[in-house]
């Protein structure tokens, strides 16, 4: 197939896109954007600052849109994300202990509940493990309610979406290491306990070089019985961005249970990597080499 979606298609995955409402007006990126892509992502709009920036009062215009253009375009929509310790909302950033905990599961609840049944996957819990050598949870306010805050929300997202495919997402789990093995503990427990989760999404914000067990990676999650997904992908520019590009993507085609890609927007001009030119599309939207490596390896 001639594009990112239909040849993901060809084996049952999806190739999709972070998008921002605040795009979605461009010409340019919209074109690219239903012509390529069969999934989207929101890349700030379903956030907890976004969506309940007082508590109690939610707010889905942005999200609703996200939504709402993935809807239009056939595609699937990766719901993202509904607990992280980054972008709460400042109300929540100011409690703690059983109000936060009480908080977050309401959040998680609502929001799970007004997107019920549109959602191919959540992430559930963004980023709650260190960066190291320690192989545990990352210290924040969530984790300070106690450590069963992630099991407690993925419970509440069940309960609120049955449908969907319930995710834990993070970033530096690239490989066999401390970190991804503490979430490869995590999910083990899970599944031996009847904790609901589904998906496992591998961010990979990549530099020059992709681990050489990258895909054994992938495996070994998969082979606890979730999917895998790569969630935000971008790939530093240099000599060997296609390179790495096409291993990232030839991982995911040889692990049955990858389920599917996304990168983390665009055109380069629209990345959260000022400057670092991580993506598939150039400033003026033109396929680069990294595009084309893309999808000879789908
Ligand atoms: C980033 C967005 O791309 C930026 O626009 C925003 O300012 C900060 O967040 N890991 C994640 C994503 O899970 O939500 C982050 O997205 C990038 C790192």
């Amino acid at each position: 197939a001639s594009t990112l979606g239909a040849s993901a298609a060809q084996t049952g995955r999806y190739y999709g896109a972070a998008i921002a409402a605040g795009r979605l007006g461009d010409a340019t990126y919209t074109r690219i954007l239903t012509t390529e892509f069969n999934s989207v992502t929101p890349e700030n709009e379903m956030k907890w600052d976004a969506t309940e920036p007082s508590q109690g009062r939610f707010t889905y215009t942005n999200g609703d849109r996200i939504l709402n253009q993935g809807v239009a375009m056939g595609a699937k929509v990766r719901g993202h994300a509904l607990l992280w310790h980054q972008q709460q909302p400042s109300w929540a950033q100011s409690l703690s202990g059983t109000a936060l905990r009480n908080a977050a599961i309401n959040h998680v609840t609502q929001v799970a509940t007004h997107y019920k049944g549109k959602i191919y996957a959540w992430d559930v819990v963004n980023e709650a493990f260190a960066d190291g050598g320690s192989g545990a949870r990352r210290d924040s306010n969530l984790q300070r309610t106690g450590n069963d805050w992630i099991e407690a929300a993925f419970r509440a997202a069940r309960a609120a979406d049955p449908a969907a495919k319930l995710c834990y997402n993070d970033y530096n789990t690239d490989g066999v290491n401390a970190k991804s093995t503490g979430i490869y503990n995590m999910v083990r427990d899970f599944k031996s306990r009847g904790v609901p989760i589904d998906c496992v999404g591998f961010q990979s914000h990549l530099g020059t070089g992709l681990p050489g067990d990258y895909q054994a990676n992938l495996q070994r999650f998969a082979d606890l019985g979730v999917d895998v997904q790569i969630t935000e992908l971008d790939v530093a520019q240099g000599s060997n961005q296609a390179n790495v590009y096409a291993g990232v993507t030839r991982a995911c085609m040889a692990v049955s249970r990858c389920t599917g890609i996304t990168v983390w927007g665009i055109r380069d001009s629209d990345s959260w990597r000022t400057g670092e030119n991580p993506l598939l599309f150039d400033n003026s939207g033109n396929k680069k080499a990294a595009y084309t490596s893309v999808l000879n390896a789908l």
